[in-house]
């Protein structure tokens, strides 16, 4: 019996640690880096272990905050979360005893909807907070509702949150969606997995954090493959079984460093980088001249000494996978920025996710917004010095680099949002010869 605890609706956010990151120019990097699991992986496996009551065990999970909220709104729920050590996470979900996934945690992290497909699967019932959006779009979710119902699930939207249950079990059945959507698939996915007969859903997304989740509820007895390139079939089970999974490392980190190497004029290698899956952004890195070796798990970057004109300009178009991913499209822009000529950016996922060039062009690139999915940038642009403000944190990752490629010291508010994605990054980049620091920023609290 759920305890009685009253609903937040007025929903106060905890106070923010605020952070400023300064970054200085001008240095080359050199030396090795260690690319860690991805967040993207991580966060869903952490939910698909809700599906079983038995015991799951997974290696290799970034030490990052949208794991640390993830294990905290599992913890809320009543789930056992151990950390026995850095970057290993065991998950046992016996009784949840309270399935309520409350507006703090969507506040913190959009991801958090993914709880919704597993709890409402396993438990028969779900409260869950709508995530909204963040400053990439609107980040909507209706795609994850109406999956849900095709499943044979009842969900009443109101005041900020859906009331989900699914009477008896869910049931298996044909889930189409209009657009990719990859934790839409996820969602469905992990449905799916404990519904009443057999799903069939298209088109499924293609990422390879997708596939990851696919192989931990195969080995926790799971019915589902992946029977044509988007599409992915399910025969629901009656239960599951605990397993172990060693999480895949993050494509999008690894895109981050190879730039960083790129625009630094260093030559850096990278251990651990998924190869197999950069394969879109390795195409415009070739196309755009970047010196690189990518051979199974390692990548080695060479890069051109700043203000060389060794880079030429071309166009990226981001698309679902195995397109360019949206996440690469930041620093894939502060790369164009030093090649000669003109570059169209096309950005087809999500609408806001140009603006941050806003701030890249405070930093002296030269950018010229077309419309909310297209953007030119002319260069080589000298980078220099700014204040500038960090909106996501795959934006933010990339002022980052703009900032190592910049002359002069580069402040970086919002700091706290890198810290969401990426582990240890600020080490990482001082490992490879960087120098920059976090501050803490003055505490905000939100008004009462
Ligand atoms: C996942 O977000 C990733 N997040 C994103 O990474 C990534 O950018 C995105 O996929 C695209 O690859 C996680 O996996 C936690 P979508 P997701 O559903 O699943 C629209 C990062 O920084 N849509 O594939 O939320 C949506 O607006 C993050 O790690 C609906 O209209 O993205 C977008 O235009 C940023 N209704 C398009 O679909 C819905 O119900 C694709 O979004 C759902 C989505």
């Amino acid at each position: 019996m759920a305890d009685a605890r009253p609903f937040h609706w007025e929903f106060s956010p905890p106070p923010v640690q605020r952070e400023v990151l300064r970054v200085a120019g001008g240095r080359t990097l050199n030396g090795r880096v260690q690319i860690s699991g991805s967040k993207n992986a991580s966060l869903k496996l952490l939910a698909a272990a809700t599906l079983t009551g038995e015991r799951c065990r997974f290696t290799n999970v970034p030490e990052i905050e949208d794991v640390r909220v993830m294990a905290e709104t599992l913890r809320d729920l009543g789930v056992v979360v151990d950390h026995p050590e850095p970057n290993v996470y065991e998950v046992a979900s016996g009784d949840v005893d309270w399935l309520f996934v409350p507006l703090e945690a969507a506040a913190k992290m959009r991801a958090s909807f993914i709880l919704l497909g597993p709890l409402l699967a396993r438990f028969g019932r779900v409260i869950i907070s709508n995530p909204g959006g963040d400053r990439i779009g609107r980040r909507p979710v209706n795609l994850h509702v109406e999956a849900m119902r095709a499943l044979g699930a009842e969900i009443e939207y109101r005041n900020g949150y859906y009331f989900a249950r699914a009477p008896g079990r869910l049931r298996g059945t044909d889930v189409t969606f209009p657009v990719v959507t990859v934790m839409g698939t996820e969602n469905a996915i992990l449905a799916a997995a404990l519904a009443d007969g057999h799903t069939t859903i298209r088109p499924a997304a293609q990422e390879p954090e997708v596939d990851a989740l696919i192989g931990f509820l195969q080995k926790m007895g799971a019915e589902v493959h992946r029977t044509a390139p988007d599409t992915v079939e399910v025969e629901g089970r009656k239960r599951l079984r605990g397993a172990d999974q060693h999480v895949v490392s993050d494509r999008i980190e690894a895109g981050t460093f190879v730039v960083a190497a790129a625009v630094t004029g260093g030559q850096v290698t990278l251990d651990g980088a998924p190869c197999e899956h950069l394969g879109a952004f390795l195409e415009v890195l070739e196309e755009a001249g970047v010196q690189l070796h990518c051979e199974r798990e390692t990548i080695e970057v060479r890069g051109a000494p700043p203000g060389s004109d060794a880079y030429r300009a071309c166009d990226i178009t981001t698309a679902p996978y195995p397109g360019l991913a949206t996440d690469l499209q930041p620093p894939t822009a502060v790369l164009l920025s030093q090649a000669t000529g003109t570059s169209l950016i096309r950005e087809t996922i999500f609408e806001d996710r140009l603006e941050w060039l806003g701030e890249l062009a405070r930093m002296g690139a030269n950018v010229e917004m077309i419309d909310d999915h297209r953007a030119a940038l002319t260069g080589p642009a000298r980078l220099h010095a700014a204040e500038v403000e960090i909106g996501d944190l795959r934006a933010g990752a990339s002022l980052i680099l703009a900032g190592l490629a910049a002359e002069g010291t580069t402040t970086i508010h919002g700091g706290h949002h890198v810290h969401r994605g990426y582990e240890n990054i600020e080490q990482k980049f001082v490992d490879l010869g960087a120098q920059m620091e976090r501050v803490a920023e003055e505490m905000t609290t939100t008004p009462a």
